[in-house]
């Protein structure tokens, strides 16, 4: 178990698109934990693996009662609407308002390859949201409305 280093929006690596995952093997594996300890460790909800440098399509998703770990993800259904405060462990400090679906399934493989789908509605459907556009190298800030200001941050506490 090894903590990796998150990236801020400054790096360009943020700003590209993820290549597939063709391997599922001990690299991969050892990435996904590595990616679980640097969530747990930053207290996030999830993580993808360009913010910690890897260009490829890997995100894991805390869903409370696991850590799901989403390869080569596709959201493949959407319903409804929210709009809500969202921050990004590559963004410190700072909170936007974004527009996202309420629910969205995604279809993804696991670590050994097999294809399977989640879904989540609320704060879980805005993560699967939020992560998944990291691997097209886009960051909430560049689809929020706006940044929160200190005033309404305080508010929502
Ligand atoms: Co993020």
């Amino acid at each position: 178990m090894a903590l990796r280093n998150i990236l801020t929006d400054k790096e360009p690596a943020l700003h590209k698109v993820c290549k597939p995952v063709v391997n599922f093997d001990r690299k991969l594996h050892t990435l996904l934990d590595d990616m679980k300890d640097t969530l747990l460790e930053a207290n996030g909800v999830g993580l993808a693996a360009p913010q910690v440098g890897i260009l490829r399509r890997v995100v894991i998703v805390d869903v409370g009662d696991e850590i799901l770990e989403l390869i080569n993800p596709e959201i493949i259904e959407t319903d409804g609407e929210q709009e809500g405060a969202e921050g990004c462990l590559s963004v410190p400090g700072r909170y936007g308002l974004v527009k996202r679906p309420y629910y969205a399934k995604v279809r993804a493989q696991d670590r050994y390859g097999e294809w399977f789908e989640a879904e989540g509605e609320e704060l879980i459907g805005r993560c699967f949201c939020h992560e998944l556009d990291h691997l097209d190298g886009i960051l909430y800030t560049q689809v929020m409305d706006r940044f929160l200001t200190d005033e309404e941050l305080n508010a929502e506490d």
